[in-house]
């Protein structure tokens, strides 16, 4: 049944989803204050880069299923309105609600009775129960119905989900039943469940992740003293269908605008139930410490000491953003990283695909010739798995820098090809191969 769908919020969670929901054939408003990204958006402008989404946003605005607006007004007679409102972190670990509790009371002045009020963006456990009270109604039905959804595959993953996650008190209500409805047609198994579970699997899968990853990156460390071979040990492992083959590649640490934000939410809510999360907060520590095993790494490249000195040498740095296929540098290793290679002296120049400049870091020279990150380079380092560096002309590489060793920090490139064109390879947790 087609529904009248209200999103409030134009981020990058409610963008995918009202495009989405949309593309299902519901109608939907969607609702931001911000005047230029809803004027923009109404004339097909997407500024976020998710694959197919400015088709999608395209397609709606053409049939008319799809409106964007910045009156709140447009949301009464909405049957459902799902909550796509920004959780930044706040200061002391907690996620900031400041924007959740301005709008939420808003709603109730408006929203007609029976409207269904959904959690989407992640919320602390407990939002939901909160609702009612900074609704001001109960006649208003409360879901929580977390996203899932990945940078840079976002409309895959909201049109196919691995699950859909839909919490209320009590479980299955008529409510949640009708948001499940949403999603009949991705054919996603549902889960009905309560409301703190909803919200709790949200932060329990990204801090799994986030081990999951941790250990990985300690397990390259281990790989290394052993002179084991991490890609066949994770290999190995991501066949046993319990673990699986995914988020099992080292790199230079996790990141990210969700995976850090949420670990350290997750980590403050156990620490105020008085729950000892040891494992998660390993985890964070193990992340802290990955830029400087990459520093450690790049030195011991230039220099053949973990401790020899940096000072003045020429590195360029190959990806900058905290992943590939987005340009989105927030908690991203990669900065991470280059503020420490500045730190150690080090003079450096970037390429990433999708990175025009870096604000923040004006030490960084960043070039849109991937080729100039080599000339008279000390060391090149591998920092984000763009594809595209894969097939740069690695020779021509070698002849501009001054010592031809590249760090890979992901693995990406392949050794082989990287020695015939004359690089020396250090790969993570793999053998070094000259
Ligand atoms: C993450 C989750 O994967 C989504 O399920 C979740 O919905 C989203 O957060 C969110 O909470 O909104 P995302 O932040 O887009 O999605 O990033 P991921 O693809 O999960 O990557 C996280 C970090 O792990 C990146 O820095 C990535 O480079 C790193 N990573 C990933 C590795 O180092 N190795 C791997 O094998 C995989």
């Amino acid at each position: 049944m087609a529904e009248h769908i209200g999103i409030v919020g134009a981020g990058y969670v409610g963008l995918t989803s009202a495009a989405c929901f949309a593309r299902l054939g519901h109608r939907v408003t969607c609702v931001d204050t911000d005047e230029s990204k809803v004027d923009e958006l109404g004339r097909g402008v997407v500024s976020i880069a998710e694959p197919g989404l400015d088709e999608l946003v395209a397609q709606g605005l053409g049939d008319g299923t799809l409106t964007f607006t910045t009156a709140q007004a447009e949301l009464y007679g909405a049957d459902v309105v799902l909550l796509c409102l920004p959780t930044p972190p706040g200061g002391d670990g907690r996620p900031d609600l400041g924007v959740l509790e301005r709008v939420v009371p808003q709603l109730g002045r408006l929203l007609r009775p029976g409207c269904v009020v959904v959690t989407k963006s992640t919320v602390p456990v407990g939002t939901a129960a909160r609702l009612p009270g900074l609704l001001g109604r109960d006649d208003l039905p409360v879901v929580s119905n977390p996203e899932f959804l990945r940078e840079s595959h976002a409309v895959e993953d909201f049109l196919h989900p691995d699950r859909v996650v839909v919490g209320t008190d009590p479980p299955g209500s008529a409510a949640a039943r009708r948001i499940a409805a949403l999603y009949e047609p991705t054919g996603a198994p549902v889960v009905l469940t309560d409301a703190a579970s909803a919200e709790l699997a949200k932060y329990a899968s990204n801090a799994f992740l986030a081990v999951k990853l941790s250990y990985v990156n300690v397990l390259a460390e281990l790989c290394e003293r052993f002179g084991a071979d991490i890609r066949e040990v994770a290999r190995t492992m991501g066949l046993d269908a319990r673990i699986g083959p995914e988020f099992l590649a080292p790199g230079p640490g996790w990141g990210g605008s969700c995976l850090p934000k949420d670990t350290t939410a997750l980590l403050h809510a156990a620490d105020s139930a008085g729950v000892d999360f040891g494992i998660l907060r390993d985890a964070v520590r193990v992340n802290a410490r990955q830029r400087a095993r990459v520093v450690r790494a790049v030195r011991q490249a230039v220099t053949g000491s973990a401790a020899g000195s940096l000072a003045g040498a020429r590195i360029g740095l190959l990806g900058l953003a905290f992943k590939a296929g987005t340009g989105d540098l927030r908690d991203s290793p990669a900065l991470a990283v280059a503020a420490e290679l500045d730190r150690a002296g080090a003079e450096l120049t970037a390429h990433d695909p999708a990175v025009g400049d870096l604000p923040g870091l004006a030490a960084v020279q960043v070039v849109d010739d991937p080729y100039l990150v080599a000339k008279d380079a000390a060391a090149l380092v591998v920092l984000t798995e763009w594809p595209d560096f894969r097939d740069l002309d690695w020779s021509r590489l070698a002849a501009a820098a001054a010592r031809a060793v590249v760090v890979d920090t992901r693995n990406l490139l392949d050794p082989d090809a990287l020695a015939e064109a004359g690089f020396t390879h250090i790969g993570v947790g793999t053998h070094p191969r000259r």
